[in-house]
């Protein structure tokens, strides 16, 4: 191992030192066995084996259990009004389609329609222009695109840029809930535990802009079933968002909707954080004076 940098050491060993206090202690308030102990041993090695370049059984576990979700609450700290982070998901990809303010990221048939609008701005209200836009969603059948071995172009996900005024706006396609992979040991643990595999309905946003905290977040129509029970805990209430129905065939054509005369209204409010905002906030918010 490469040597490392001395406040990283430090880090290291709190880590550690601490990880191995709340073991010992688990060991001895469960009472563990030594052949529950080997069963452990077992399907962590089977969660290691379930893992390919395409598949992360891994990062799985650690969404069921919430760590995920954990972490990536305790670095994007919660500030006023500012729009809320939550996990990535394994489904992004950097291969996207680049579209103009208006444009669609679903093709055909991939689900009902659903228009998508909003603005992009500071915690003071003003408008971020410019910023990166990157969005994903399942379609219809609760697949992404990149789960489809004869995937030959993107679907479902786009990129495009605030205007001046910070707004944006997109045709999709309705989120729908679908399973995370249970076919594997995560699965397996999911149903020993009695809990179902269900993410509910949402739409991933990802938002960049020049001196800003790098925003990773997805909104959640209100009304899925699954919207209390996320298998992997990224739901949070500020980020839950109503759908507008909308029955109108002028609304339709002018927004591109090639067939029929309804769709719904997704609209979106994004509050950046600065990047010093940002290091404000997390640093006030540390729960640990051995942060690095
Ligand atoms: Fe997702």
């Amino acid at each position: 191992m490469a040597l490392l940098p001395a406040s990283t050491c430090r880090r290291l060993r709190f880590i550690f030192q601490t990880l191995i206090k709340y073991l010992h202690g688990f060991v001895n308030e469960t009472d563990l066995t030594t052949d529950e102990w080997m069963a452990a041993i077992q399907f962590l090695t089977r969660v290691g084996q379930t893992c390919t370049p395409l598949r992360q059984e891994m990062i799985l576990l650690s969404d069921v259990l919430g760590v995920s979700a954990l972490v990536d609450s305790l670095n994007n700290p919660v500030e006023g009004d500012a729009t809320e982070n939550t996990v990535l998901g394994p489904f992004y990809t950097d291969d996207t389609v680049h579209i103009a303010n208006g444009e669609g990221i679903a093709s055909e048939g991939k689900g009902d329609y659903m228009y998508v609008e909003g603005q992009v701005l500071t915690t003071e209200g003003g408008p971020i222009p410019g910023a990166i836009i990157d969005t994903w969603e399942s379609d219809s059948d609760g697949f992404y695109d990149t789960q489809y071995s004869n995937r030959s172009h993107p679907d479902c996900r786009g990129r495009l840029r605030s205007a001046d005024d910070g707004s944006f706006g997109f045709r999709a396609i309705v989120p729908v809930a679908y399973p995370i992979p249970g076919d594997g040991p995560v699965g397996e643990l999911l149903l020993t535990m009695n809990r179902h595999n269900m993410r509910p309905s949402h739409l991933h946003m990802m938002v960049e802009a020049p001196g800003y905290h790098k925003l990773v977040t997805a909104f959640y129509p209100e009304g899925c079933k699954f919207i209390q029970s996320d298998s992997v805990f990224g739901v949070k209430k500020s980020l839950v968002v109503k759908l507008e129905q909308i029955d109108d065939d002028d609304e339709a054509r002018k927004r591109g909707f090639p067939v029929g005369a309804s769709f719904k209204l997704m609209r979106l409010k994004i509050v950046m954080l600065t990047n010093e905002q940002f290091k404000y906030y997390r640093a006030k918010n540390a729960k640990s004076k051995e942060t690095v």
